[in-house]
């Protein structure tokens, strides 16, 4: 496995897989590769958007690193970085989460982010899990989300 930059052509791999991720029921956003390249691979706030992909090259899963700005409609402070990671249900606990924050963190280092937040649903064991299991701490909460706080700093 290795992980590189996402690319526009990367967008109806990943669609194809966030489908299935809301097939299974871990997933509840759109997916088609429209708000895949709008969204994730070619926001206007990315830092970075990362794939990992496997030996043969077909693609194990995305993170997304923006930067947190003016009126984000995540109510994080400006300037925080905000993530999100969406692995391929076949390929989940193998590691794919891991390499991915690996090569987010040191996106977020060389931007100079101090801080980055992870919004997951408070009925995401796994998602709440990968994300403690990463070095991200609770912050706040609501009765259907959990917020939690990387310090890139420390
Ligand atoms: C949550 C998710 C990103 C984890 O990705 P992954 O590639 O399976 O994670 P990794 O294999 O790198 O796991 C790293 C660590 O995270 C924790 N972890 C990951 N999945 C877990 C699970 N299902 N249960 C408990 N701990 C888990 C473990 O500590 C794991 O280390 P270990 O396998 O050595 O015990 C993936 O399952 C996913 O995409 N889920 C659907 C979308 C989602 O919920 N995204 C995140 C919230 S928005």
């Amino acid at each position: 496995m290795k992980t590189r930059q996402a690319v526009l052509a990367d967008a109806l791999e990943i669609s194809a897989f966030l489908e299935q991720l809301v097939f299974v029921g871990k997933r509840n956003l759109p997916s088609d590769p429209e708000f895949v390249r709008c969204n994730y691979i070619a926001h206007a706030d990315n830092i970075q958007c990362t794939v990992a992909v496997d030996n043969d090259g077909s693609i194990l899963g995305l993170q997304i690193l923006k930067i947190a700005s003016e009126g984000n409609i995540y109510g994080v402070d400006i300037g925080w970085g905000i993530i999100g990671t969406h692995v391929r249900p076949d390929a989940a606990r193998r590691g794919v989460g891991k390499a991915l924050f690996k090569a987010t963190h040191k996106a977020a280092v060389d931007a100079g982010i101090q801080k980055i937040d992870a919004t997951i649903g408070a009925s995401n064991p796994s998602g709440l899990s990968y994300y403690d299991a990463m070095g991200f701490n609770t912050y706040r909460m609501t009765s259907s989300k959990i917020s939690k706080c990387f310090d890139v700093r420390v």
